[in-house]
């Protein structure tokens, strides 16, 4: 990591601009087709590759599908663009256990991805009992494919605000310790309680972290109006919980990584009677997670957080090359193109205080 304030103004010694290894996003949706293309190139401008979530319609549930998919990622990058798509298979009540042996050959599958069923955006072929997938979790532990999971039980009695903690309780405490040798990412952390909970587990345990749940609460979906475009699942929750996730990100836990889950959706879809949950955070991610760990005093630790954690949990090597953020407010476009419509960034329209230098990308 190189720091360069030497032409720093104003503020004493705050650094100016910040050089760290490229990042590699742990949980991003690219979706499929004209609206894929699109979007890809907001995070391989930056990012040297992302953990793809596999919850298109109908979902990545083969091998043969994860493959065909990351081809043409592959195929809508800009050119010249060495960004790595890392897949990631969707599981159902139905996964063979030989699927996973075929995932882990093939070497383009990363991970499996437990949905529970209806939990949110196209999870309704998800897993109704982890019971069910017994045999796949074994299996997965057996050749070292580790699970990420949406850790939200769908219990219509349990409120939405609620709905990570009682997961803990109900599904991924139980998960942990009957497969002692499986991976675990609980994604998205969005509470306390999940922030505890992964950071007294085993280091097999980890949590990625959203910029949205780093820097919002629900205060910023509901207060004075309804924000349709802060909207995600796991609901933004109150000020504590984001505190007590900003402070486990920027802390010095290597159970704690990037990962965006930018999820566009068309405008449309967000701007009526019942908007689709998701924000979307790939043009100025990075960016928003540097204010987040500025505000925190804690810029030092960005490179651990954004590019070595997660590659180091993944077993992955350290990406060549850097990206360098540099201190100079821009604004977040209004919206961007996104296949037939357009999609609406969070904070649209307002500045965010620092800028991926252009030309980053080399390595
Ligand atoms: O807000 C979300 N959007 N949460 C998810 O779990 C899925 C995602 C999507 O695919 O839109
Ligand atoms: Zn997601």
């Amino acid at each position: 990591m190189i720091w360069r304030d030497d032409w720093s103004f104003g503020a004493g010694d705050m650094a100016e601009s910040l050089t760290i290894t490229r990042p590699t996003d742990g949980h991003l949706h690219l979706r499929d087709g004209a609206g894929m293309a699109d979007v890809v190139g907001h995070s391989s401008r930056v990012f040297a590759r992302a953990v793809v979530m596999p919850n298109l319609a109908p979902p990545i549930v083969t091998t043969g599908q994860a493959v065909a998919y990351r081809d043409r990622i592959l195929a809508a990058l800009p050119p010249g663009s060495d960004f790595e798509p890392l897949m990631a298979l969707y599981l159902t009540d139905a996964t063979p256990p030989a699927e996973i042996r075929a995932a882990k050959a093939s070497g383009a599958i990363v991970a499996a991805k437990l949905y529970p069923a209806g939990a949110t955006t196209h999870a309704d072929r998800g897993v109704t009992d982890v019971g069910r997938i017994a045999h796949v979790l074994s299996e997965m532990e057996a050749c070292g494919l580790p699970l990420l999971v949406h850790g939200e039980v769908v219990d219509p009695a349990v409120d939405i605000f609620d709905r990570e903690r009682v997961f803990l309780e109900r599904v991924l405490a139980p998960l942990v310790e009957r497969w002692p040798g499986l991976r675990v990412v609980l994604e998205h952390v969005s509470t306390r309680e999940g922030v505890e909970f992964v950071g007294a587990a085993p280091p097999r345990v980890a949590a990625t972290v959203t910029p949205q749940h780093l820097l919002l609460d629900v205060n910023d979906l509901l207060a004075g109006g309804v924000r349709p475009h802060h909207y995600c699942l796991p609901v933004l929750k109150g000020r504590e919980h984001r505190q007590a996730v900003a402070r486990a990100a920027t802390g010095d836990s290597p159970k704690f990584f990037l990962g965006t889950d930018s999820a566009p959706h068309a405008r449309s879809r967000k701007e009526c009677g019942c908007g689709a949950a998701g924000v979307f955070s790939a043009p100025a991610a990075l960016e928003f997670y540097a204010e987040a760990f500025e505000a925190a005093g804690a810029l030092d630790r960005l490179e651990a957080f954004a590019s070595l954690r997660g590659a180091d949990f993944y077993g992955l090597p350290r990406p060549a090359g850097t990206v360098t953020l540099v201190r100079e407010p821009w604004e977040v476009p209004a919206s961007c193109p996104f296949g037939e419509d357009v999609v609406v960034p969070m904070r649209a329209g307002e500045a965010v205080a620092w800028r991926v230098a252009a030309g980053s990308e080399g390595g």
